[in-house]
């Protein structure tokens, strides 16, 4: 089974552009069925996810090209200032890895424009579902989100899903909460498109590496005292 995961894990990745065919109703219902199963703190669940079917979500990405052309981002949640390292590299490599996919040079600032305007487009998928969280429940309610995203990513997958996790969506929140059925107590916290991967695109073929497990684990044998 771990090897089933992890086969599914590695070949999972985001997708930036997508067919136009909707996805049946019912192998979006058993994507999110399935990641029902999510572990929260409490089990309080505290996903809340709008999704929309077409003609909606073209509506919905008309909206927010709108207000991403003509507006400054200001997300409920507000977005990091600065990346200090490690986190400013791999962030740069995720760039550069998705202009190089896609051809554009470092100092094409208007095809970088375009293709920052594509999260707006939704990347022309027929689906997105933006996803919520109560906000009076705190930081640990996004840590549940997360995993619960985490089950999405990995249900779609195994359905043969491509998927789009979306930060940039919930920097323009007027077009989802004049659109969408969103309670005034959740906070948006990012976008998922999906659908199915438009396989000739050339921003489907970006590749992202990950650091050793030691960049991010650490094994503790012996307690040291560090109290100095
Ligand atoms: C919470 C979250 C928000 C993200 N927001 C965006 C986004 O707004 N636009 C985008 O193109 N990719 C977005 N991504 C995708 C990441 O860039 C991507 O997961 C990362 O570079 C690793 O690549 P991979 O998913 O192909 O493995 C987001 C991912 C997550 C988990």
């Amino acid at each position: 089974m771990i090897a089933d995961l992890e086969a599914a894990w590695r070949a999972r990745r985001s997708i930036r552009a997508f067919r136009p065919d909707p996805v049946e109703r019912t192998t979006i219902t058993r994507m999110f069925a399935a990641a029902q199963a999510a572990p929260s703190w409490c089990n309080v669940q505290p996903w809340r996810a709008t999704v929309t079917l077409p003609p909606a979500t073209h509506r919905l990405a008309e909206a927010l090209v709108a207000a991403a052309r003509t507006g400054l981002p200001h997300a409920e949640i507000p977005f990091p200032l600065d990346y200090p390292p490690p986190y400013k590299e791999h962030r740069q490599a995720c760039g550069v890895a998705l202009y190089q996919a896609m051809g554009i040079g470092r100092d094409d600032k208007a095809r970088r424009y375009d293709a920052w305007l594509r999260n707006y487009a939704l990347f022309d998928a027929p689906h997105v579902a933006i996803v919520a969280c109560d906000r009076r429940l705190g930081p640990y309610a996004y840590v549940d989100v997360g995993v619960w995203l985490g089950y999405v990513l990995t249900a779609a997958a195994a359905l043969g899903l491509a998927t789009c996790p979306m930060a940039s969506v919930a920097a323009y929140p007027e077009p989802l909460r004049a659109h969408l059925p969103l309670a005034d107590t959740d906070v948006v916290l990012f976008g998922l498109a999906f659908g199915y991967a438009d396989d000739a695109a050339p921003a489907n073929t970006c590749r992202t590496s990950r650091a050793p497990i030691e960049a991010n684990v650490t094994f503790v044998e012996d307690l040291v005292d560090r109290r100095g």
